[in-house]
């Protein structure tokens, strides 16, 4: 990313984020799909240090796993009962190896702060042979924020903390983003003369800064023009505010790379998803983590899905899924509900009100409405009748239900798994398939229609049905329906073909 390495980052992530209101600790609040920690962590990440550590306290252990799973290089370093962010950056050092050269300081509650800006920043402090070289801002609102004291030539003299600050000092808009370069002998030297001698009596790490002056070291300062990329995260309105912003972001950077974006303000994307030129996101979309979808596919409107992945020209309409695999051309929705281990094949289709499950659906095969599929496979050009379900759970355990190639399951099938329907097969509608179906074969398990002749009339009368039927008995003037007896339960001897519509 840069040709400038640190040789180190310390991320501060101690603190116990007490506005957030929250059994969470504050960095292990996500937004777009990744927590707070995990973004400054990859931000450090992009610039490839030496050594990389993350200073916990507060939700220890909480964090420590967190940080653990993401990455597993870097070294978590715990922070003592001494409060203050110069505390938490002298146990960080700590933790670390001994090393020359440059160390990065970075907030594990501040999203947004891009690998490019941090680089720029390593890069100018190199450049300088500064001491500290500091990331500033100038911000609309800078209360509660440490102000950037430069004396009349512009170098920078020191920070001075809100609480610590004169009525001037507070005037001034331009602000500590709490992000350094330091070298890390100076650091290191600074350090251990830091105090506790100010309002909030913590160990700031921002008198460092006039430490290192006094000790004859320059301190520079980057000043960036983009003030979201300092913001931290202290309340959940600054989460929501700063996640709509990375949302925004992340949009605009997929339309300039060729995504059809209809409604900007109402898609939400990941960070970690990943579109083609030619994709078409209407409105109402949620792409989650993990999710692909490839050139002229169109999503939405109202579609959540989490990593999914969806082929070249397939459409995908008001519909819920999670890890789904939608191959090419395949047409799902509206309505309908993916689940893990779906994989619907080229040209295929689910429809309205249809949930799957653990199923693998092969190319061209539809299952149009109103149906459950679950721990199933399913050949090619085969077509599930409205309202199938594949009956997966016999209460204990889960079995699989196998449909071969070109097979007709009738509407209302039960298939009763473990069972397997052969190529080519059909079952009639209403059926409930208990065993296996050879290849060609027709299948029918329900009971046989009876028909009582004139039942309305004699056992109701009066009603408008009895009304109804009287009135198509005249018309026809067929006499043979009217006060027939009735014909009691049993077989039939109709050939039961005869009954199938499939
Ligand atoms: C700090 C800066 C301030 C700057 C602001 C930018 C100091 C003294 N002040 O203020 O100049 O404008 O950041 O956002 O440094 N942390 C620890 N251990 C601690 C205390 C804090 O790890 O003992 C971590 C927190 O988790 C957080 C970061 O350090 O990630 C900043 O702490 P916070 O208390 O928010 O500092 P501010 O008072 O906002
Ligand atoms: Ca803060």
């Amino acid at each position: 990313m840069t040709r400038h390495r640190p040789a180190a980052v310390i991320v501060l992530a101690a603190g116990e984020g007490t506005r957030m209101r929250s059994a969470t600790p504050k960095v292990l609040h996500a937004i777009g799909g990744r927590t707070l920690l995990g973004h400054a962590l990859a931000a450090a990440r992009a610039l490839d240090p030496d050594h990389l550590a993350v200073v916990v306290r507060h939700g220890r252990d909480q964090v420590a796993n967190h940080v653990a799973e993401l990455d597993k290089t870097a070294i978590v370093a715990d922070q003592d009962d001494i409060k203050g962010t110069g505390r938490a950056v002298a146990c960080g050092l700590a933790a670390l190896p001994e090393h020359d050269g440059t160390l990065l300081v970075t907030y594990g509650d501040v999203p947004l702060l891009s690998p490019s800006t941090l680089g720029e920043l390593v890069e100018v402090h190199d450049a300088s042979g500064s001491g500290v070289t500091m990331l500033t801002a100038e911000v609309a609102d800078p209360t509660g924020y440490g102000r950037v004291v430069r004396d009349p030539s512009g170098d920078v003299l020191a920070i001075v903390e809100q609480k610590d600050a004169t009525e001037e000092q507070r005037a001034i808009p331009e602000i500590n983003a709490g992000t350094y370069a330091f070298d890390v002998a100076v650091l290191r030297a600074a350090l251990d003369r830091l105090g506790t001698d100010n309002a909030q009596g913590e160990m700031y790490l921002t008198d460092v800064v006039a430490l290192a002056r006094e000790a004859g070291h320059r301190v520079g300062a980057l000043r960036t023009a983009d003030a979201w990329q300092v913001e931290g995260v202290n309340d959940r309105v600054q989460l929501a505010a700063l996640g709509a912003e990375l949302n925004r972001r992340l949009v605009v950077d997929w339309m300039r790379r060729g995504v059809t974006v209809v409604d900007p303000s109402t898609t939400w994307l990941d960070v970690d998803v990943e579109l083609e030129a030619d994709v078409t996101l209407l409105p109402g979309v949620q792409l989650r983590a993990g999710t692909r979808v490839r050139a002229g596919a169109t999503i939405g409107p109202d579609t959540t899905l989490s990593g999914c992945d969806v082929a070249q020209d397939a459409t995908v309409i008001r519909t819920h899924g999670t890890g789904a695999r939608i191959e090419q051309g395949a047409i799902v929705g509206p309505f309908s509900h993916l689940r893990p281990g779906t994989v619907l094949g080229a040209g295929g289709r689910i429809g309205a009100f249809v949930e799957t499950k653990n199923a693998v659906i092969g190319e061209g095969s539809k299952v149009p409405h109103l149906s459950y599929v679950g721990d199933a496979t399913i050949g090619e050009g085969s077509n599930v009748g409205a309202a199938t379900v594949f009956v997966n759970y016999d209460g204990v355990a889960k079995h699989r239900t196998v449909v071969g190639d070109h097979v007709r399951i009738g509407s209302d099938t039960m298939l009763v798994a473990p069972v397997t329907v052969g190529d080519g097969a059909y079952t009639a509608a209403g059926s409930v398939i208990t065993e296996d179906v050879p290849p060609g074969a027709l299948a029918v398990a329900r009971s046989r229609q009876r028909v009582v002749e004139g039942w309305v009339e004699r056992r109701r009368p009066g009603t408008a049905a009895a009304d109804a039927a009287a009135r198509a008995r005249d018309a026809t003037g067929d006499e043979a329906t009217s006060h027939p007896p009735d014909r009691q339960n049993g077989p039939q001897q109709q050939d039961q073909e005869g009954t199938v519509r499939a």
